[in-house]
């Protein structure tokens, strides 16, 4: 596949977004990162997919809280006057706001600090939390996770008193690739003192036209969610992707846990980016990789946070067994 090179003097002053997409797309097979979904348009996308009949996870992981809070609450406050709430994308905070009203109502001591990568997200969800649960002590991170734990770190996570406790909910981690989640949860543990908790919510393996409807819906809203970053690209990088020309495929592997999503090309075409001035070239049926979301069992996921340093306390389930909330403490 061949594109046109664009000169080392516009490299030298690319955006890290500007870079992995030229990257992405300049490599074979092509990929794109699905952490640049959530563009706004991406997040409003997102919010319709949690909507949808077949999006399961969201609507498991809320049950979940809404039968187990008290349980959670126990845990939490266990041998401690208070405690310290991390979120780590915190997206539209439904789901915590489930915790967050349970523990006011119980007069306990603890605040909440949201890590997001998106101020506006943050925003929303301050405006959210202001109106719901007046009373909460809320203080949004903006960042990259670890960048800000780090920041949390110095400031306020110090207390020996107080528990910190991170949540890494709704499935999150399964956009990460095998290692990669390793890493992550390695990394996690390292920033974290010895008994601070990870409350990790993951979607399970399950039969296996459950989990492919989920990624292909009926409606088109998860194509849609894909092509956006196109759409995307279009706007930040003054390209000309006729998103008429591009179609969706996902499918679910059971042996590993993963869905694979992929952007297709319809035609045999060519792109040209304005603002990186390079053009990509594109075979009929050619893909672009653009998103892993990975299933896991309860005992995988045990064997990975045990290798990562974190002990199991305890788990929790949706009554049909589909999604999995897991307690962990720092070993
Ligand atoms: C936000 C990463 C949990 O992988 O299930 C939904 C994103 N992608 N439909 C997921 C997503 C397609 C979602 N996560």
């Amino acid at each position: 596949m061949t594109s046109s090179t664009p000169n080392s003097e516009l490299t030298n002053q690319l955006s890290t977004f500007e870079k992995d997409i030229l990257e992405g797309l300049e490599t074979t097979p092509k990929k794109l990162s699905s952490k640049y979904f959530y563009d706004d348009e991406g997040s409003k996308l997102f919010q319709a997919i949690m909507n949808l009949p077949e999006y399961y996870l969201t609507r498991s992981e809320y049950e979940i809280f809404e039968s187990h809070k008290q349980n959670f609450y126990q845990q939490f406050s266990k041998d401690t006057k208070a405690f310290n709430l991390i979120e780590l994308g915190a997206g539209d905070g439904l789901k915590t706001q489930v915790l967050l009203s349970h523990f006011v109502e119980q007069n306990t001591s603890f605040s909440y600090r949201p890590i997001d990568i998106s101020a506006e997200a943050l925003h929303q969800l301050k405006m959210r939390f202001n109106k719901t649960i007046p009373s909460l002590d809320f203080e949004g991170i903006e960042g990259e996770y670890f960048e800000a734990l780090a920041k949390l770190k110095t400031n306020s996570l110090q207390n020996e008193k107080v528990r910190n406790i991170v949540l890494f909910l709704g499935s999150n981690i399964g956009n990460f690739g095998n290692e990669q989640s390793l890493n992550f949860l390695t990394q996690l543990a390292q920033n974290l003192r010895k008994d601070d908790y990870l409350l990790l919510g993951f979607d399970l393996k399950k039969h296996p036209q459950i989990i492919k409807m989920a990624y292909d819906d009926a409606n088109g809203v998860t194509k849609a969610f894909n092509i956006n970053l196109l759409k995307r690209i279009n706007r930040e990088l003054d390209g000309n992707f006729n998103v008429e020309k591009f179609d969706f495929y996902s499918t679910y592997i059971p042996e590993t846990g993963e869905v694979r999503s992929y952007i297709v090309s319809a035609a045999k075409q060519e792109v040209f980016l304005k603002k990186l001035n390079t053009t990509i070239q594109f075979e009929w049926g050619e893909t672009i990789h653009t998103e892993i979301s990975r299933k896991y069992s309860a005992s995988d996921m045990k064997e990975i946070t045990n290798e990562a340093g974190f002990e199991f306390i305890e788990s929790y389930t949706d009554c049909k067994g589909y999604f999995m909330d897991m307690l962990l403490r720092v070993k």
